[in-house]
């Protein structure tokens, strides 16, 4: 299958007054088109840092990062925020969705944003994630899975190739995680690839791909299998 995404040995160290806090440190990643890869490691471990990386939210210490063809650390930061747009889209914890618009328009707002309207398109994406009829309700009206369909949605209008995903169930009810997980497995059927960082590891089994970090490195890799067995 085609590679999406390829990092090499991507650093990111922080300052922290007189120290440095190594939060990712030479870590290799290969991405392909179509693929779900679950990151996994406690608190402080670098996921997030990790995600902000491979999604051009912030430029690496060092190290190569190519996505789509392009090697991003090559690019000015206009063409990153470009670059971006066109092939990232983001999830979070917290929805972040407008309370005081409705769903379709909470949809929308990237491609009003980029003066792109297209009405269709929302549409199309809202029945994708299985929130057609509910288009004008406002975020408050909807349970917590049905909100982060709608940031899900909003993360898919601009047709990115790989959607990154930071605990995205982490403040769903237990029994709102799995149809979510499910909907990013029915996602990559259409060759979307999906980076999970989550502490929950019930949810990182529905990853091909299980890597646990520690310190900013790579240092363990689990099969959905052996992952339950696994403490969190
Ligand atoms: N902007 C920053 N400035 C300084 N240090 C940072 C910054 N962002 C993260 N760090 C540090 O980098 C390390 C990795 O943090 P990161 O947020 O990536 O971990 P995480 O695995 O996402 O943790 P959590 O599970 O709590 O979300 C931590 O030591 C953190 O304190
Ligand atoms: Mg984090």
């Amino acid at each position: 299958m085609s590679v999406i995404l390829q990092a090499e040995k991507l650093c990111r160290y922080y300052r922290r007054g007189s120290e440095t806090v190594k939060a990712l440190q030479e870590l290799d990643l290969t991405l392909h088109k179509g693929q779900i890869i679950s990151i996994v490691g406690r608190s402080g471990s670098g996921k997030t840092t990790l995600l902000n990386q491979v999604g051009c939210l912030d430029t690496p210490t060092s190290g190569r990062l190519i996505i789509a063809g392009t090697d991003v650390t090559a690019l000015k930061e206009k063409e990153l925020e470009h670059f971006r747009r066109n092939h990232i889209g983001f999830i979070f914890q917290l929805f972040y969705l407008i309370p005081t618009i409705n769903v379709l328009e909470n949809v929308e707002l990237p491609l009003v944003f980029a003066r792109r309207h297209n009405r269709q398109k929302v549409l199309e994406v809202l029945e994708l994630v299985g929130l057609a009829g509910k288009e004008k309700l406002l975020p408050k009206q909807l349970s917590g899975g049905d909100m982060q369909r709608v940031a899900i949605a909003r993360a898919l209008i601009n047709n990115p190739k790989i959607l990154l995903a930071d605990e995205p169930t982490g403040r769903l009810e237990k029994e709102e995680k799995a149809p979510i997980m499910d909907l990013f497995q029915q996602l990559t059927k259409e060759g979307l690839a999906i980076i999970i960082a989550t502490h929950d590891l019930a949810q990182a089994r529905y990853g091909e791909r299980i890597l646990e970090l520690k310190d900013g490195r790579i240092i363990a890799e689990h099969s959905p299998e052996t992952i339950v067995r696994l403490r969190g």
